[in-house]
């Protein structure tokens, strides 16, 4: 099985797409490769693609500070996005982008195995799930993939604009330590049949 540092060595100088070209930095990810849970976000922004990181923003200090409020540090989780390269001015990412780009994110969490996959927002939450479901409607509750358990969450950054989506989210924060708190049980995969996940 491959690792994680021989993982971004293959793709460290990636031309797949034309993201390539415009990038900075790539941004492949940053946290421990022994993850329970590891979070997913869209795209780069302006200052990940500077410094090759995610989520080192405003935004990326709330999920920071939600993390620490269930007793979690940051460098306890793994943070990676969909696309590894920042789109340019930050447009939505090109359904071919996601098509080669999500690969990688797969092959990580292959490597990682955590216990969840916390997707953040709408964007990441349908590139993992498969399906175009609100984010309203999905967040909060685990649900299991064929490879995996998915917990989508209200993006970060969308808190920021819109401040009532703080306190769900804190919420969500909460329901998500009861969930690394309890061995799977049950009634969560029989939730996951409903959504017809598998
Ligand atoms: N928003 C994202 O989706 N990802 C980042 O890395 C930063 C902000």
């Amino acid at each position: 099985m491959m690792k994680l540092n021989e993982l971004y060595k293959k793709i460290e100088d990636c031309q797949q797409c034309s993201l390539g070209k415009t990038r900075t930095k790539l941004v492949f990810g940053t946290g421990s490769e022994e993850a329970e849970v590891v979070f997913v976000g869209e795209a780069p922004g302006y200052y990940e693609d500077q410094k090759g990181e995610p989520f080192v923003g405003e935004a990326g200090k709330l999920l920071t500070e939600l993390l620490e409020k269930i007793g979690i540090k940051r460098s306890e989780v793994y943070i990676a996005n969909v696309l590894k390269c920042r789109p340019p001015g930050n447009r939505d990412p090109a359904p071919e982008e996601v098509e080669i780009c999500k690969e990688h994110l797969l092959q990580q969490i292959e490597v990682i195995k955590p216990k969840v996959v916390c997707t953040l927002g709408n964007f990441a939450t349908q590139v993992i799930l498969g399906k175009k479901v609100p984010i309203s409607r999905v967040r909060g509750t685990p649900t299991l993939t064929k490879e995996f358990f998915v917990f989508p969450l209200y993006h970060p950054a969308a808190v920021l604009h819109q401040r009532w989506m703080l306190e769900p989210l804190e919420e969500d924060f909460q329901k998500l330590r009861e969930f690394l708190n309890s061995p799977i049980s049950v009634p969560q995969l029989q939730k996951a049949e409903q959504l017809d996940l598998f």
